[in-house]
């Protein structure tokens, strides 16, 4: 009993002391006193051995006891101190609750890649699908498949940056120049009919400046199929540009050369500006060059197997960030990635 009448002792001088406690900080203290390892209630429940058996038992159950009820009483006196320092610091002023909170930035897309979206969207409205294929690319791809045989003067339309140069290695490597290469890739892999868009990023060993980066962005397309036509081609584009530039635009084909396709054209809108007048962004014209395009040359459905005599189909390539600048006003192509915040907080 002597036990048992200490552990209830411990119990009220404990819940004393804990009384007086008016600093949160001296709770710790106390907690190890009381409950800590070498505190007074767990000298008692190591003691319990010592005792015998139906003493054991009954000291043990009143020392467990009154160890939770030390602990609730420990939590509680917490909370109530806790309560009491808050209220201190608001009064004396050191903490303004009505200041409000900081607002976390909130992330958004980057311009090119809203654009690239928005481009690709218009033409899996069309039926196109989305791939998209490696930047660094085999010679063979990004080149002889598509018509543009070793030391062909054409290969000076696109300032290559070269992993193995020709001239060390039998397949040259590059950073792609271009997304054409997904022609290839695609057709290689599958049987028409194929209609898909390619967006991906290209480079190009060129000096910055205000209309080019080293570094930028292509949509490629193709479309492939029996009875495809450069009707087919208009129409598809046509949409295109209406989507993406308003429904009353009207759009232009002139002849260019791409070595992959024939015939080759450049694809350009009237203004959207000035509607056709002639103003800055149009350098006067009333024309917009948007794109290059074509119908899919044999020579390039040869390289995949696909019969000239029965499939036909058309291809195009266009610039995002030019499609950006063109809409947005941007006369910078370098704003894009010069991760300036104040420009790229604008979309
Ligand atoms: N690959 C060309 C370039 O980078 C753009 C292009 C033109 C792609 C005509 C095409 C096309 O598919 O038919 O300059």
């Amino acid at each position: 009993m002597t036990q048992d009448t200490s552990v209830d002792e411990i119990q009220s001088q404990a819940l004393g002391a804990l009384g007086a406690i008016d600093d949160i900080r001296k709770l710790d203290e106390w907690r190890v006193a009381y409950l800590g390892r070498s505190g007074r209630l767990t000298s008692v429940l190591r003691g319990l051995g010592a005792l015998p058996p139906e003493a054991r038992r009954e000291v043990g159950q009143r020392a467990n006891m009154v160890k939770s009820v030390l602990e609730k009483a420990l939590e509680e006196k917490e909370e109530v101190l806790r309560q009491a320092e808050l209220q201190r610091s608001i009064e004396g002023g050191k903490l303004d609750i009505t200041l409000p909170g900081r607002r976390p930035n909130r992330g958004r897309l980057h311009p090119t890649t809203q654009v690239v979206r928005e481009i690709c969207d218009a033409f899996v409205a069309m039926g196109f699908q989305i791939v998209e294929g490696p930047e660094v690319e085999w010679d063979y791809y990004n080149f002889e498949a598509l018509n543009i045989p070793k030391d062909h003067p054409a290969r000076d339309m696109w300032d290559t940056i070269w992993i193995d140069p020709p001239s060390e290695s039998e397949k040259p490597m590059l950073l792609r120049t271009h997304t054409s290469p997904m022609q290839i890739r695609v057709m290689e892999k599958t049987q028409p009919p194929v209609r898909v868009v390619v967006p991906g990023k290209v480079y190009r060993y060129e000096a910055t400046d205000a209309t080019h980066e080293s570094q930028f962005y292509q949509v490629e397309g193709l479309a492939v199929d029996t009875n495809i036509t450069f009707a087919e081609l208009k129409g598809t584009l046509y949409e295109f540009a209406r989507r993406i530039f308003g429904t009353e635009r009207k759009v232009r084909f002139r002849c260019d050369y791409f070595p992959f396709v024939e015939p080759g054209v450049e694809m350009a809108i009237d203004c959207f500006a000035c509607g056709g007048r002639g103003c800055r962004i149009c350098s006067n014209s009333g024309w917009i060059e948007i794109m290059g395009a074509g119908m899919v040359h044999p020579e390039v459905l040869r390289h995949v197997n696909y019969d000239p005599e029965i499939y036909t189909g058309f291809a195009f390539g266009l610039g995002p960030e030019r499609i950006a600048m063109l809409k947005y006003g941007i006369d910078d192509i370098r704003l894009f990635y010069s991760n300036d915040l104040r420009f790229l907080y604008q979309f």
